[in-house]
């Protein structure tokens, strides 16, 4: 009697210990991080409230699902440096913390770019454009300033962003006009000199046009020329369900490859919502009105919709991880939907689903679609 009750005990308590860790193991494999592990980088995008610890259901999300993350505002130079010299990095910091303490691949966003920067940074104190050495002067001392306060921790920095228009020419930022083109080759060379382990990144939007793949071809090839360092060309990536197409996607991944730099989609969102004629891209600055037509899934998502929408993510990661040895992340701009800045942006107030979490934050059936994929490369 005494043997058959201990034969029993054992086999119980090995049947609950066998359960406990197949679910484990069932769970560790039905997370995005974990099944990309071998391919590249899966990362998302920090808003406040997750930097801040307000949206718990959104960090368990980024602890479990992601292994990089980037922010997706706080270390804008708006947002550090509002006024000369004076530098606020408490969300920043947070950031960083929050990226350290759960062991994610951590990229700082953005150093040098014409939106979300302060007014101050260009003009005197009578509103005129400043000098081109005091532009210089301005730009590495925030460089240097926000760089060096996270040396070895941020692993990657966008150095620049968006510097080159849609038709290959270059942006007419503050920056190009005061400094002239060599403004990217020093933004590198600062970067580079306040943490020199640190990866070094171009980010643009829309680089699947050809000639804007062209041109940022270029960019890189002149600072490279310098001998300067860059690692990677971040390719923005928010999508839209008819452009760009996986090919034109895929002919510039393979021109900025070609360079021998590694290429990270950097944005990744897929609006489900109408554009108009001519608009892609992302500039952040374009705003249209809002009107009903264009709002048209304000209260659920059709599962017709919701299924294009899933082969379209599945095409675009069946080329990442056809690529995969080029790319080195792959970062989604936001967790849940109702995080996406694409609810506000370029009509603001509408309901957009652009995301792999949607508003109870579970995954949509995409997720799962997106992990067995990865057992195919
Ligand atoms: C967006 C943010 O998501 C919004 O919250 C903000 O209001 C505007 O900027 N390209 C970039 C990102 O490099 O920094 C932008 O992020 C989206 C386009």
């Amino acid at each position: 009697m005494q043997v058959l009750k201990k034969t029993l005990m054992i086999t119980t308590v090995c049947c609950f210990a066998l359960t406990a860790c197949k679910k484990s193991v069932i769970e560790e494999s039905n997370r995005l991080a974990n099944a990309f592990a071998d391919k590249f980088l899966i990362g998302t995008a920090m808003n406040s409230l997750q930097i801040f610890d307000l949206d718990t259901l959104g960090t368990d999300i980024i602890k479990k699902q992601f292994n990089a993350i980037v922010p997706e505002n706080c270390m804008k130079s708006m947002y550090l440096q509002p006024e000369e010299g004076k530098f606020f990095f408490d969300e920043a910091d947070k950031y960083v913390a929050f990226g350290e303490a759960n062991n994610l691949w951590i990229t700082g966003h953005c150093l040098v770019w014409h939106s979300q920067a302060p007014r101050w940074l260009f003009a005197d104190e009578n509103g005129n454009d400043v000098s081109r050495e005091t532009l210089i002067e301005r730009m590495r001392n925030h460089i240097t300033t926000v760089v060096s306060r996270y040396k070895g921790r941020i692993k990657g920095w966008d150095v620049v962003n968006e510097a080159i228009m849609d038709d290959g020419s270059w942006r007419q930022s503050k920056f190009y006009q005061i400094i002239g083109e060599d403004f990217i080759n020093l933004a590198f060379q600062f970067a580079h000199e306040a943490d020199p382990d640190a990866e070094l990144y171009y980010n643009d939007y829309s680089t699947a046009i050809e000639a804007k793949c062209q041109g940022i071809v270029n960019v890189v090839k002149s600072i490279q020329a310098k001998g300067l360092r860059i690692d990677a060309v971040g390719m923005q990536g928010h999508l839209n369900m008819d452009s760009p197409t996986v090919e034109e996607f895929e002919k510039s991944l393979l021109a900025f490859a070609d360079l021998g730099v590694k290429v990270m989609v950097t944005e990744l969102d897929l609006t489900v919502l109408p554009g108009f004629n001519n608009f892609t891209g992302a500039d952040v600055s374009a705003n249209f009105d809002f009107k009903a037509e264009l709002d048209p899934y304000s209260d659920s998502l059709p599962d017709q919709v919701a299924l294009e929408q899933q082969n379209r993510y599945v095409d675009f990661f069946k080329l990442f991880l056809k690529h995969h040895d080029k790319i080195s992340r792959v970062t989604l701009w936001g967790v849940t939907d109702n995080d996406s800045w694409r609810n506000g942006w370029p009509v603001p107030g509408r309901t957009d689903y652009a995301l792999l979490f949607d508003r109870n934050y579970q995954p949509k059936p995409v997720v799962a679609e997106l992990i067995k994929l990865t057992k195919q490369y």
